[in-house]
């Protein structure tokens, strides 16, 4: 039985920074309510980049870092809720670019729980014996969905990609213990993207809902409720101590959650990666972006137990406890 190793870690964040005082020209807002409200101080945000242009970035980063050919690749999952296209789908033109032509490709749709969902996807793929390299990549501009006049929203979400190498191993422990959830019930808390019909047919005279339509009190304690469980039982379920575990890597919504939740934990917050400062709120991308820059700083060891958790639109929440 083989189960899943990481054996590549890449991320990109398109160059153009937006930071809170450009914002503050914008609506009214300012530095200090973003910074103690949410932990942001500035994001990144794409000039005409899209999401499949951003993955190729980080797919050239993984193949580079890993030494696996684009040959070498089976099945590549993106996790995205601003694909280039509805048809094809981002993985499709991935694997184009690169060159993977053996590898058979697919985006889901989880908002910031994507990452979450797609990684245990790879899982069942590589534990089934079908597949022994995944890319699994997290990638959104969230920029094109963004209502810039309204200041509740505006202020948190951001662009970019990351992605893994997703690898079939007989050593490694891999995927540990997971727990994944939807709440549909309470979809509507958090819209955004919405598709208008109005055609030959139908005379649509609803408004159209192109922007992220947001709760933002309710998605928190939505957040600050369901995260601590999820990560108390996949602990649970793997018969460890808390003080096992090396990181916690949340998906980075707001600081304060990230706070909210080591209280509730009673883990201390120096055990939770944050970069929210510098990245903002890139939902499906910001795990895999934290993974990126943990490895990058030398954080990442062979061995280590980490728990990667995120939360968002749908209602979906989720948390995987891997072996590094
Ligand atoms: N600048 C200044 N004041 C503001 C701003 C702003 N940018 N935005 C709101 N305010 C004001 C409000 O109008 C309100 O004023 P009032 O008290 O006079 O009515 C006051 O600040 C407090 O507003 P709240 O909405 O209660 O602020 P809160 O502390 O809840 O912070 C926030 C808002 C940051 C959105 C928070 O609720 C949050 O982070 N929620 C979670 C969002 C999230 O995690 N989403 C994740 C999913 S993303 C996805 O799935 C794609």
């Amino acid at each position: 039985m083989y189960n899943t190793k990481i054996v590549a870690f890449e991320s990109y964040l398109p160059p153009r920074v937006v930071t809170n005082e450009e914002l503050s020209g914008m609506v009214d807002t300012n530095d200090e309510w973003i910074r103690t409200r949410t932990g942001v101080s500035e994001r990144h945000v794409s000039v005409g980049e899209t999401v499949s242009e951003m993955c190729v970035k980080v797919a050239d980063g993984l193949l580079s870092k890993s030494g696996i050919s684009a040959e070498e690749i089976d099945l590549i999952i993106v996790a995205t809720i601003t694909p280039d296209f509805a048809t094809p789908n981002t993985a499709c033109l991935i694997q184009k670019a690169i060159g993977a032509k053996n590898a058979f490709a697919f985006d889901m749709s989880a908002a910031c729980s994507g990452f979450i969902y797609a990684l245990s996807v790879a899982d069942k793929y590589i534990k089934s014996g079908m597949c022994k390299n995944v890319m699994v990549f997290g990638a959104e501009v969230l920029s094109a969905m963004t209502d810039w006049s309204d200041r509740s929203s505006c202020i948190l979400f951001a662009d970019g990609a990351g992605g893994v190498i997703a690898q079939a191993s007989e050593q490694c422990a891999g995927l540990i213990a997971e727990d994944l959830h939807s709440k549909g019930e309470d979809g509507l808390k958090l819209t955004g993207g919405a598709i208008c019909i109005d055609t030959p047919f139908f005379d649509n005279d609803k408004e159209k809902q192109p922007y992220f339509k947001m709760d933002g009190r309710a998605i928190f304690s939505f957040a600050t409720r369901n995260v601590p469980r999820s990560i108390e039982c996949i602990i649970e379920k793997a018969g460890i101590a808390k003080t096992d575990i090396a990181h916690i890597v949340p998906h980075q919504a707001n600081s304060r959650i990230v706070e909210a939740m080591a209280k509730k934990l009673d883990m201390p917050i120096e055990k939770f990666f944050i970069n929210i400062q510098k990245t903002g709120n890139t939902s499906a991308a910001s795990i895999p972006i934290a993974l990126a820059d943990m490895y990058g700083e030398g954080r990442l060891k062979t061995g280590d137990k980490i728990i990667l958790t995120g939360f968002g639109g749908g209602l979906t929440w989720g948390s995987i406890l891997l072996e590094l």
